[in-house]
């Protein structure tokens, strides 16, 4: 049976560093709660002339370098986003196209902040059933789209204006800040290649979907369930920038993160402390926090980048991964766990032996 090996990866990050203090300057928020309640202390937002498309090119154009893969051996793109350039297409063939890949399939996951793993598994099945030997697999996010802020605003919080938000337009940020104060925006990506035999290659998946709760975490207009799918009251109301049950997606996401980790663990003999790394999504620090400590982890075996990144949704996990990857912390061999949770609300985790 062929095995998935992960043998590249790379990651981009975008241009526009905001650091929670500039956040408090155009909403009512502190660097302290920001820090305190979630981990993240700075984020970047791509600049307007780059959508999602570029930031998962870039990350792949590395990742396929970093492998000693040339572009024409790839023949299929995985790429999972919540924030696609366009409605349609997704933005797997516009990757394709980026880079002068050959004309290969190419797979668009939905699956939010899971949807790096839900797109490992179906890598992972693809090259165990000889349908591909060279998978590209992307997550990426711009989730600047979703900001409330004008560009007015986000120009003063950066430093770049001297024309501070409206009172109107403060309280209008402050409505969103609970959610706002987590995103950044990146992409990072991997490699996985077909081989015969050996130790190395991914393991097992167990993934979950439950909609029973959707609309915790979702955004709850433009959508084909409206007539038209957008119209400007949408925009009036915030309907176009997600609403989430913070409490509520938090206590999922522990719950979940947890039972899914321990369930992939039990079924393959592993205890925890014989893993080299778990890269938990990078929603919230205390969520990881809690996670680990339940699982008996030692702090080395748990990386987090949520502090200087926020959470890039897809791109988080082959984002803590790259950086693993490219300072050693992770070497070819190493049994790694990767676990995460994500609207929908989907959860899942994969087995890995880097
Ligand atoms: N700055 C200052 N105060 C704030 C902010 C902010 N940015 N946001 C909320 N508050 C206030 C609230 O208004 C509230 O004030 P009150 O007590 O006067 O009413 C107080 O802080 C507590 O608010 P909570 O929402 O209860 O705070 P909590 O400790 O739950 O933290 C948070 C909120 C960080 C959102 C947390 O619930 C969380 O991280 N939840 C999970 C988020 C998550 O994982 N999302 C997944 C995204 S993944 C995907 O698939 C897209």
């Amino acid at each position: 049976m062929k095995r998935a090996v992960i043998t590249g990866s790379g990651s981009e990050i975008a241009s526009l560093r905001l650091t929670n203090e500039q956040m408090a300057r155009i909403m009512d928020t502190s660097d302290a709660w920001i820090r305190e309640r979630s981990g993240v202390e700075q984020r970047y937002f791509a600049s307007a002339e780059v959508a999602t498309s570029d930031l998962g090119t870039a990350a792949a154009r590395k990742a396929l370098e970093r492998a000693g893969v040339a572009k024409e051996a790839v023949d299929l793109v995985v790429f999972a986003t919540m924030t696609p350039d366009h409605y349609f297409p997704g933005c797997g063939t516009l990757l394709q196209e980026k880079l002068g890949l050959r004309s290969v399939p190419c797979f668009d996951i939905r699956q939010q902040c899971s949807g790096f793993l839900y797109g490992l598994q179906l890598a992972d099945a693809q090259i165990r059933a000889g349908l591909a030997e060279t998978v590209l697999l992307v997550g990426a996010e711009v989730h600047v789209g979703f900001m409330p802020w004008t560009r007015e605003n986000f120009e003063y919080a950066q430093g770049k204006s001297d024309v501070p938000p409206t009172p109107e337009e403060f309280a209008w940020n402050s409505r969103f800040r609970h959610l706002v104060v987590l995103f950044g925006d990146a992409g990072a990506a991997v490699v996985l290649r077909a081989t015969d035999g050996g130790e190395r290659g991914v393991v097992d998946h167990e993934l979950h979907g439950a909609g029973a709760d959707y609309d915790k975490l979702y955004v709850p207009g433009t959508g084909f369930k409206h007539r038209p799918y957008t119209d400007p009251e949408q925009f009036k109301r915030g309907d176009h920038i997600p609403v989430m049950d913070g409490r509520f997606v938090f206590k999922m996401a522990t719950t979940r993160m947890l039972e899914v980790a321990k369930s992939v663990l039990q079924k393959h003999g592993v205890r925890p402390d014989q893993l080299k790394l778990v890269l938990m999504h990078q929603a919230n620090m205390r969520i990881n926090e809690y996670c680990a400590k339940a699982l008996g982890l030692r702090d080395d075996q748990v990386p987090s980048n949520i502090q200087k990144y926020g959470n890039t949704t897809a791109a988080t996990i082959p984002l803590l991964w790259d950086e693993c990857a490219r300072d050693g912390r992770l070497q070819p061999g190493d049994l790694v766990l990767l676990v995460a949770f994500g609207a929908g609300m989907t959860w899942g985790a994969s087995l890995v032996r880097a």
